[in-house]
């Protein structure tokens, strides 16, 4: 979600003058991206804000600005009382960032963090930023309005909104065209994507299909589903078509229904095992992934076992896991006590993660022997002589180097298996 709103800066910048810089110590202006989801996210930025403002004692003529979800919080803190910033500018500002900028050289600070309910950048085409030139980001909504509890996106991203169906399928038809082979399409609950067209409306189901026929050639993925909104509909369109990548993220957070309940994630445990259990019937070999937060307020033994022995049969392919962090005005942190010790959830984090380790080994294991079209995404880390790249089910194979290049699909017969690569040949 970041890299997508960090093209859209830089697209509306470069189109007012700007241009990039990979260096920092050349920038003018640093702009900083930010995420509130976690707080060592935040922590995170705060270090890097010092290290900019230390760079600004040398020259005092560099403008730094703080955008994205951090900005509204956190602008009196770290504009006001530690002089860190010149420019604030929320998710839904970054058209008025020339402005911003005009003010600063104005010798004013400028700040913008009003949220909109329409603004999806639809008609601005990003400007990509560190692409390997194969597989891109395209942002289909902006805003969640599901209020998780312990989430803080809806009140940093504001009200749930869609863009343009067209406007997305022709942003895919350019990267094809520029040679890309691969688009994540991206919300924070892309399964209640909605527009209307006149009169007809446009689900998420629909503009799967829409975009998979730009080519047969351009891989399809989405991030992220809400396992309550998640429909046969959009589980048929995967199988009916082949380019619709064959891996599903689907966030359980937690195996017990007390948790899920306190949540407020609208969906139990029964619910969910039906959702895996459709997606097995109906697409045959998908991977499936998530996301687990552990140590949720009050979550006893017997929850983190119930989360244990979910992830046990759902037998996940990946998973993204996450110690609780308070964040404030949540439904959690304004109702709910952030009482499990420190200390327990590192620990279930770590049988967490021990588990998600072997699952992801064995899942890898049962790969072995079997041929998978690979897209190719670039030179392997640990050697000139090799390259990588992802199955549809978003698995990364890497295996010796042919005539092939990055953006070309190869089959590769897969004959061994760490937990997070399989590794192959080119037959
Ligand atoms: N604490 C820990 N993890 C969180 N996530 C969201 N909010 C929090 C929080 N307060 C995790 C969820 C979500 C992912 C993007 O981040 O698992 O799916
Ligand atoms: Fe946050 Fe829930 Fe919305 Fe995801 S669906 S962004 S976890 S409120």
């Amino acid at each position: 979600m970041n890299v997508s709103d960090s093209e859209i800066v830089a697209s509306i910048l470069t189109d007012n003058g700007y241009e990039n810089t990979p260096e920092v110590t050349l920038a003018d202006i640093v702009l900083v991206n930010t995420c509130s989801i976690r707080e060592n996210a935040e922590d995170r930025v705060r270090k890097r804000l010092h290290y900019f403002k230390s760079l600004r004692k040398k020259r005092p003529e560099l403008i730094i600005g703080l955008l994205g979800c951090m900005a509204d919080r956190t602008k009196t803190a770290l504009m006001e009382e530690e002089q860190l910033l010149d420019l604030v500018a929320g998710p839904d500002s970054y058209r008025h960032l020339p402005q911003l900028l005009a003010q600063v050289g104005s010798g004013q600070k400028a700040i913008d963090t009003i949220l909109s309910i329409d603004e999806t950048y639809a008609d601005i085409t990003p400007v990509r930023i560190d692409s390997n030139g194969v597989s891109a980001f395209i942002s289909i909504m902006r805003g969640c309005e599901n209020y998780c509890s312990y989430c803080v996106v809806p009140s940093t991203r504001g009200q749930e909104r869609s863009r343009d169906a067209g406007s997305i399928v022709r942003e895919t038809r350019d990267l094809y065209e520029k040679g890309y082979r691969e688009v994540t399409l991206l919300g924070q609950n892309v399964n209640s994507y909605h527009w209307k067209n006149g009169d007809e409306v446009i689900t998420f189901a629909h503009l799967l299909e829409k975009v998979a026929q730009v080519s047969p050639m351009m891989r399809i993925r989405f991030a992220t589903s809400h396992p309550k909104d998640i429909s046969d509909d959009l589980l048929l369109a995967i199988g009916r078509n082949s380019n619709l990548c064959k891996a599903i993220h689907l966030p359980v957070q937690s195996g017990s229904n007390h948790m899920l309940g306190l949540m407020n994630r609208k969906y139990t445990r029964e619910d969910y095992m039906d959702r895996i259990q459709a997606i097995r019937r109906i697409i045959p070999g998908c991977a499936i992934s998530t996301d687990i937060i552990t140590g949720f307020c009050s979550e006893t033994e017997e929850d983190h076992l119930e989360t244990l022995s979910l992830m046990e049969w759902v037998g996940y392919d990946a998973a993204y896991m996450f110690k609780y962090s308070e964040r404030p005005q949540t439904l959690a942190a304004d109702t709910l006590k952030d009482n499990v010790a420190e200390e327990i959830k590192e620990r279930r984090l770590t049988e967490i993660i021990h588990l998600q380790q072997k699952l992801s080994l064995d899942n890898n294991r049962k790969e072995i022997g079997k041929t998978f079209e690979i897209l190719i995404e670039g030179k392997s880390k640990r050697s000139d002589d090799q390259y990588f790249g992802r199955s549809s089910q978003n698995k990364v194979a890497v295996f010796t180097k042919t005539n092939a290049v990055p953006g070309d699909y190869v089959h590769v017969k897969i004959s061994g298996a760490t937990s997070a690569t399989l590794l192959g040949e080119v037959v």
